[in-house]
């Protein structure tokens, strides 16, 4: 019988050292929700990092056992191959270039390497795991190169790619170094899937551009091999966060924090800590809305949850240290003994908690710069159980071609934003409830598990209509 392995460079499960203890946790992520549908079933795996250094091979052989018990295969990498292939050329190479911040990017022979080798590595781990049935789906940029490396060694195979981050405009993927051999990397896959149709185009402008190869039908011709592109915007487990919005922890959570609150309206940010996500902007702006309207001081707060990630990589840690100060300087300037204008956090909540600051929330700020998708949009519109609620949402993340009830506003519009929050907070109920129900109807329908489906039956129908034409 014919299984599905997922790739992804972390697994949904990270391993935690504290102390004398390992702990197994769910990692943060929609990726590791939404497939957690599927990779237990039917024989399934999902193979990826743990996020853990093993120290010595029986460390490693309990934590491969552990994680074999639930369908995932681990691939250990060392504290070098962190540095250079992660931090590296994963997140100081690729993220900023795909995200159009090509100031922060570097382009280093020896992260390269790094990224080559790894990528290897977990082709080899792939190779170890699959059967010559299976379909491989590969997940986002951290993997680009291993689409071709495994059809290297298993031409017959079904490959699937999703790129779950923008893919920009050729003038970007021209400035690196090795554009060429990423972009056949990608093209070892029989399908390729992007959340949005500009992002698929970007990519077929490059593989024209870069490669001379020319699309016919959103499809191109590689080495006699047809090979799919198609845009598959994904969704969230919707269900599960609209039922824990209305669970009973989540309601607690929230009188408690009206009741601290003393019904201070809520504005709510949730992001990883990254500069794509237009964080310091955002903070700007609600400077701006208490300097240009203060008859929101003392009536309005903004809870601002910031999730740790990437911290050894410089540009995040200086992020960190903006928002702090930021954050401090707006807080002196305004608060008052009974009034908090800006409310932070920098650490990660469990889904009760997140549930209740969707709950309390009457605006949701989702205002990156770059995003490929962007699913705290899709979990404020599942949780709001009452219809009530406004998304300020980014021009700039993929959601906003499918979300076009949000307020569409443009990032770096400091001004813009501005009134949008005016606007959000005097918007009349009834505007609200049209506005969201409109969302959550589009957002319940496509979740993730059809995105799943989608992306799955476009990939066998890829391939069946490859070996008809074989056949022929
Ligand atoms: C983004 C990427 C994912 C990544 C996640 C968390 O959503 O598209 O591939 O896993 O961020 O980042 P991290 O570097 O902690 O895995």
């Amino acid at each position: 019988m014919s299984r599905t392995i997922i790739v992804s460079n972390r697994l949904p499960t990270k391993v935690i050292r504290s102390e004398e203890s390992l702990t197994f946790q769910p990692s943060e992520g929609g990726l590791a929700t939404g497939l957690g549908s599927i990779y237990r079933a039917d024989g399934n795996v999902w193979v990826g990092w743990p996020g853990l250094f093993v120290t010595d091979a029986e460390e490693e052989n309990y934590v491969t056992e552990q994680l074999q018990a639930d369908s995932m295969a681990p691939v250990f990498l060392t504290e070098a191959e962190i540095r250079d292939f992660y931090e590296g050329f994963s997140n100081s190479t690729l993220w900023p270039t795909f995200h159009y911040f090509t100031q922060f990017a570097t382009y280093e022979q020896a992260h390269w390497d790094a990224y080559v080798a790894v990528n290897e590595k977990f082709c080899a781990a792939v190779l170890a795991q699959a059967g010559p049935e299976d379909t491989i789906w590969v997940h986002d940029y951290q993997l680009l190169l291993l689409p071709e490396l495994l059809r290297k060694a298993r031409p017959e195979a079904t490959i699937g790619f999703f790129l779950h981050i923008p893919f920009p405009s050729y003038e970007l993927i021209r400035v690196l170094p090795w554009r060429a051999e990423l972009l056949r990397g990608m093209l070892g896959a029989d399908l390729i899937g992007f959340h949005t149709f500009g992002y698929m185009r970007h990519f077929l402008s490059s593989a024209a551009q870069v490669l001379g190869l020319t699309a016919v039908n959103g499809q191109l011709e590689v080495a006699h091999r047809a090979v799919r592109v198609d845009a598959f915007p994904m969704g969230i487990d919707y269900q599960r966060y609209a039922d824990a919005a209305v669970s009973e922890a989540a309601i607690q959570h929230e009188a408690t924090y009206r009741e601290a609150l003393r019904d201070t309206r809520v504005i709510l940010s949730i992001d990883r800590l990254d500069y794509t996500k237009g964080i310091a902007q955002r903070l700007r702006a609600f400077e701006l809305l208490l300097q240009n309207y203060p008859e929101w001081r003392e009536q309005v707060s903004l809870i601002m949850l910031v999730v740790p990630s990437r911290d050894q990589v410089a540009q995040y840690a200086e992020l960190k240290v903006e928002i702090d100060e930021l954050v401090g300087r707006i807080n002196a300037a305004y608060r008052t003994i009974a009034w908090n204008p800006i409310h932070y956090f920098y650490r990660s909540l469990p889904l009760e908690e997140l549930a209740s600051l969707y709950r309390l929330a009457e605006v949701a700020l989702v205002t990156p710069m770059r995003d490929g998708m962007n699913l705290v949009a899709k979990e404020f519109v599942a949780s709001k159980a009452d219809h009530k609620g406004v998304l300020i949402l980014s021009e700039r993340a993929g959601a906003a071609r499918e979300l076009s009830d949000a307020l569409i506003i443009n990032p770096t519009d400091i001004n813009q934003l501005t009134e949008a929050m005016h606007e959000a907070l005097v918007m009349p109920e009834e505007e609200q409830i049209q506005r969201m129900t409109a969302m959550q109807a589009l957002v319940k329908r496509y979740n993730v598990f059809s995105w799943t489906k989608l992306f799955l039956n476009q990939l066998a129908y890829t391939k069946m209509k490859q070996q008809t034409l074989a056949t022929e």
